[in-house]
C-alpha cells in the first residue's frame, strides 16, 4: 500500500492490516497505559504485545519508535517491546508541574482509626492547581477545614503520605535493530533509517542568550532526554518547554488523553525526516498525525474508536496552517 498524505483507518491496530513489511520508518504512539483512566474501558488494560511484533515487522531496519507510557506499568511495556525485538535505547521524560497529588494525611486517617476525633485548626481556600475547562486563571472553589491529628500516634506520623506528586510522563525509546551487517551509515543509504534527527529537533538559543560550549551550533543544543512545560529557572535554558493541553468537553476534541502537537511534532522530527512515514496504531483523536502532516511526513495511523476517529479524520482534513495555529 502507499501512503498518500496520510492514511488512517477506523479499525484495530492488530496486523496492522495493509501496511507493508519494511516500509514504515518511525513508530510514535500513545498507546493505552493500562491504567484505566477517567475509568475509560480502552485504557483498562496494557495492549497485547503481538502489536508490538506487528510494528517491528513494518518498521524499516534501524527505524525507531517512541511509545508513551506510565511510570507505574512502564517496565511492563519495555520488557513487551524488548521480547518483540527491539533495542530499548532511552527513556525520555516529558516533564510537567501541574501534576496532581494523590497523597493523603495519613494522620488523620489514624485517629479515626482509632475513634479519636482530630482537631479543626482553621481554614483555607481550595484553590484547584489547574486551569479548570481552559479558565485563564486559578479558580478559588470553596472553603476548606486544616485538621491537626489529636492521637500521640496521629501526631506522630503527623504529615505522613503515600504518594509523590507526580511530574513526568516516560516515553520510551526504541530501534529496530540494523540490518545484519551494516553500519549506520550503510543502513542509512540502503533505507533513509538508523539515526535521530538531531538537526531539525535542537533546541534554540533564547534571544540574548550567550551560547556555552565549545563548538556551538547556529540551530541550538543537542536536544535532551528531557521535555517540560514549565521553565525550570537555572539562568538559562536546556530543555523543550511544551505545555500541557488539556480536555475541552464543550470543543470538538473531548479525547482525554490527547497529546499536545507541539510535544508529537518534536518527536516525530526526532525519529524521521522529511517525507518519511510515520505510524501510530493507538491514534486516538490524531495527535501524532496532525503532527506528521505539519512536518511534512506521511501518516499511518489506526483507531478502534468511532468517535475518535472522527475526530482524527476532521483534524487531518484541516489546512496545514490552521493545524500549526490550533495546538489542540
Ligand atoms: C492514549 S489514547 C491516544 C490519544 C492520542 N495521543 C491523542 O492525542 O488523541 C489511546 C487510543 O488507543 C485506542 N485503541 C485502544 N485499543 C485499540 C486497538 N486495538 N486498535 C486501535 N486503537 C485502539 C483507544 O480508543 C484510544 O483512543
Amino acid at each position: 500500500m502507499g501512503v498518500e498524505a496520510y492514511n488512517i483507518h477506523n479499525r484495530t491496530c492488530y496486523g496492522l492490516k495493509g501496511v507493508e513489511n519494511d516500509s514504515v520508518d518511525a513508530l510514535v504512539t500513545d498507546p493505552p497505559y493500562g491504567i484505566s483512566f477517567q475509568n475509560n474501558d480502552w485504557d483498562k488494560n496494557l495492549p497485547n504485545s503481538k502489536i508490538w511484533v506487528n510494528s517491528i515487522s513494518v518498521l524499516k531496519p534501524g527505524g525507531f519508535g517512541l511509545v508513551f507510557t506510565s511510570i507505574k506499568l512502564m517496565h511492563r511495556i519495555m520488557v513487551q517491546l524488548e521480547d518483540s525485538g527491539f533495542l530499548i535505547k532511552d527513556v525520555l521524560f516529558w516533564s510537567f508541574l501541574n501534576g496532581m497529588p494523590k497523597s493523603r494525611n495519613l494522620a488523620i486517617d489514624i485517629d479515626k482509626e482509632l475513634g479519636v476525633e482530630s482537631r479543626m485548626t482553621g481554614v483555607f481556600q481550595y484553590v484547584q492547581g489547574y486551569k479548570k475547562g481552559g479558565a485563564d486563571s486559578y479558580k478559588s472553589d470553596n472553603i476548606k477545614f486544616i485538621y491537626e491529628p489529636a492521637s500521640k500516634l496521629g501526631q506522630r506520623y503527623k504529615g505522613a503520605g503515600i504518594s509523590l506528586k507526580p511530574a513526568y510522563e516516560p516515553i520510551i525509546m526504541i530501534q529496530k535493530p540494523l540490518e545484519e551487517g551494516l553500519s549506520v551509515a550503510q543502513n542509512m543509504i540502503k533505507y533513509g533509517t538508523g539515526a535521530l534527527n538531531i538537526e531539525e529537533t535542537r533546541i534554540p538559543y533564547k534571544k540574548g542568550e550567550p551560547k556555552v560550549g565549545h563548538n556551538p551550533h547556529p540551530k541550538g543544543r543537542v536536544p535532551s532526554n528531557i521535555i517540560r512545560t514549565q521553565e525550570f529557572d537555572d539562568g538559562y535554558d536546556k530543555f523543550f518547554l511544551i505545555r500541557k493541553v488539556r480536555q475541552r468537553k464543550d470543543k470538538f476534541n473531548h479525547h482525554p488523553t490527547l497529546k499536545p502537537v507541539d510535544l508529537m511534532e518534536h518527536l516525530v522530527k526526532l525519529v524521521s525526516f522529511d517525507d518519511q512515514t510515520v505510524l501510530d496504531p493507538f491514534m486516538g483523536s490524531g495527535s501524532t498525525g496532525v503532527a506528521a502532516v505539519n512536518c511534512d511526513r506521511k501518516f499511518i495511523g489506526y483507531e478502534i474508536d468511532k468517535s475518535y476517529y472522527n475526530i482524527a479524520d476532521t483534524r487531518l482534513r484541516k489546512d496545514k496552517q490552521i493545524n500549526q495555529a490550533i495546538n489542540y
